[in-house]
């Protein structure tokens, strides 16, 4: 005489309850209600048939029919009955792929059907067929006494008895468990059971962090202390450099800086003399640096070339290919030894790929010096500075997929030849566009080439089609959840590729945003009175 189980199983459809707040999701799977609710039969497979007592018209009080199994054996009879092969796939394999099994709860009513001292049996399985020869196998076991409806809800890593104690173990692989099994222990209570269940359903409670628009942003937090292993950076100018309004909330925010016009080549180069030495001005960009050296923050250099800030003389250069490509490899040379070991990283080159194409953008660059432009001006920096770090700087990457194929083409090239170490993503985005996938799908591209990874221009728009006056509430719930969305990208990724993610700009009416498209916008972090936006609290929030 074997122990003996009566055994009923399941199957599930998902049914899902979003928990309100931001740290915990709970999504309720139900298995069935007897009542024609839950995925019983369609989205689950099942065998067997519901067994000898099976589905009940109704439940006392209640919502309905329930399943019921009774044994009422005889003291000669000992334990004996026969074992109902009943079996119903519990697990959602699908929907809990991915989860962990200590946030995953069996969620039952049960009853004793006046057959108090009912021993109540849940067994997991993982093989097709029933208990004892599967791989893995945990019972976990209860007397019920009351014989009233009660709720129970018990979580899966719980099950830590054996049925068979060579396969016990503690842990769960969620991927191996295929089935639950609810039954009663015919080998010890009471000869008369009766066990009733109704409302089966699998809980996930996830701590999945979901986007607070209200949360309090505490006076001690700042952006920098919250993102532990990577830089905040800001762009700033010589002028606001200087303005104590600016420069205190710098300081405290953030310790990363980009020069957001300062270091560009327009700035910088002022033309030729008659002697064919290049003109320099330094004023703006040594301010930024001594900035940045003063207040021990790192410094982003932006950028050596981009076909948008280039000196008129060069614009029509009258000169040789050779001269013109003389001239940039001097100004590279310059301008990376002069600030070696300050700049700590430089992007390169800004923007090489045309929209919509995967080819190089037509610019003075492509035009004078060739196709391998930009491979011959990283090679120039880093001839300058081995030790400063090298980026790939662009916009529409997440997006515009040819525009990405181009991009990753090229950097393919410079890792081949040894020469990059990160890719910008600028992150001049929209408040709807683009999804969190596709943010996240884009950034594994620079991961999986093992790259250091900058978003180094974020702003949201909130009024990119110039369909509002003031700032919404709405559009502000919309900007605070992306950047949330932007910010739990960035953070996700694996610390050692983790380089910095830079706002460009503090104030939303300082922002490039409005003078460029024409229409008003909020882009940033703090409002024009210097006080943080949901936008703030929404970066923080991603980093909780
Ligand atoms: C912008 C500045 O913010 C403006 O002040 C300037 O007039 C034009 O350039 N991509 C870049 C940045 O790489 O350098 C640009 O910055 C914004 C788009």
């Amino acid at each position: 005489m074997g122990r003996t189980k009566l055994i009923v199983i399941f199957s599930l459809l998902p049914f899902v309850l979003i928990q309100q707040g931001y740290t915990q999701t709970t999504e309720e799977f139900l298995v069935t209600d007897f009542d024609g609710g839950g995925i019983l039969p369609d989205a689950w497979s099942s065998y067997g048939d519901l067994g000898p007592y099976g589905v009940q018209p109704g439940r006392p009080n209640s919502d309905g029919k329930y399943y019921e199994l009774v044994w009422n054996g005889s003291t000669t009879q000992g334990y004996i009955v026969s074992q109902s092969e009943i079996t119903f796939r519990l697990i959602p394999k699908r929907k809990l792929k991915e989860k962990n099994i200590d946030n995953v709860y069996l969620k039952l009513d049960v009853n004793c059907g006046s057959a108090p001292g009912t021993v109540v049996n849940i067994v997991l399985v993982d093989g097709p067929n029933d208990c004892c020869t599967n791989e893995v196998n945990w019972i976990y076991s209860f007397t019920k006494n009351t014989c009233d409806w009660e709720t129970i809800e018990i979580n899966l890593a719980e099950f830590g008895y054996a049925y068979d104690p060579n396969n016990h173990e503690k842990s769960i692989d969620i991927h191996k468990v295929g089935r639950v099994k609810i039954g009663m222990d015919v080998f010890s209570g009471p000869q008369r059971q009766t066990v009733q269940f109704d409302n089966v359903a699998l809980v996930v409670k996830d701590k999945v962090k979901k986007y607070n628009a209200d949360t309090e942003i505490a006076d001690d937090t700042t952006l920098k202390k919250r993102a532990n292993d990577f830089y905040v950076g800001v762009a700033v100018n010589p002028r606001r450099i200087k303005d104590t309004d600016y420069s205190t909330l710098y300081k405290k925010e953030f310790n990363s800086i980009t020069a957001e016009n300062a270091m560009k080549m327009k700035s910088i180069l002022k033309g030729m003399d008659t002697n064919g030495n290049l003109v320099y001005d330094w004023t703006e960009s040594d301010r930024i640096v001594d900035f940045a050296e003063i207040n021990n923050m790192n410094l982003h250099g932006h950028t050596l070339i981009w076909y948008e800030s280039i000196p008129d003389f060069l614009k029509d250069f009258k000169g040789t290919n050779e001269a013109f490509e003389t001239i940039i490899e001097k100004y590279i040379t310059n301008v990376v030894s002069r600030y070696k070991g300050k700049v700590d990283s430089w992007d390169v080159v800004n923007e090489a790929i045309a929209d919509g194409t995967s080819d190089l953008r037509k610019s003075v660059f492509l035009e004078r010096m060739g196709p391998d432009y930009v491979k011959k001006c990283f090679q120039y920096a880093k001839n300058a500075d081995q030790e400063v770090k090298l980026f790939y700087n662009d916009y529409g990457l997440i997006y515009d997929k040819k525009k990405q194929q181009g991009a990753f083409t090229l950097v393919d090239d410079l890792i081949a030849e040894n020469l990059i170490d990160g890719v910008g993503y600028q992150l001049h985005i929209d408040f709807n566009f683009p999804s969190k996938l596709d943010i996240k799908t884009a950034t594994d591209l620079i991961v999986q080439r093992k790259l250091l990874v900058h978003f180094s221009e974020l702003d949201v728009k909130t009024n990119p089609k110039g369909d509002i006056e003031t700032f919404t509430e709405s559009r502000s719930h919309a900007q605070g959840k992306k950047i949330y969305e932007v910010v739990s990208v960035f953070n996700s990724l694996p610390k050692e590729y983790k380089y910095a993610l830079t706002l460009w700009g503090l104030k939303d009416d300082d922002s490039w945003i409005t003078p460029r498209y024409g229409f008003p916008d909020w882009p940033l972090l703090f409002d024009s009175t210097f006080q943080k936006k949901r936008a703030y609290s929404g970066f923080l929030q991603a980093l909780e």
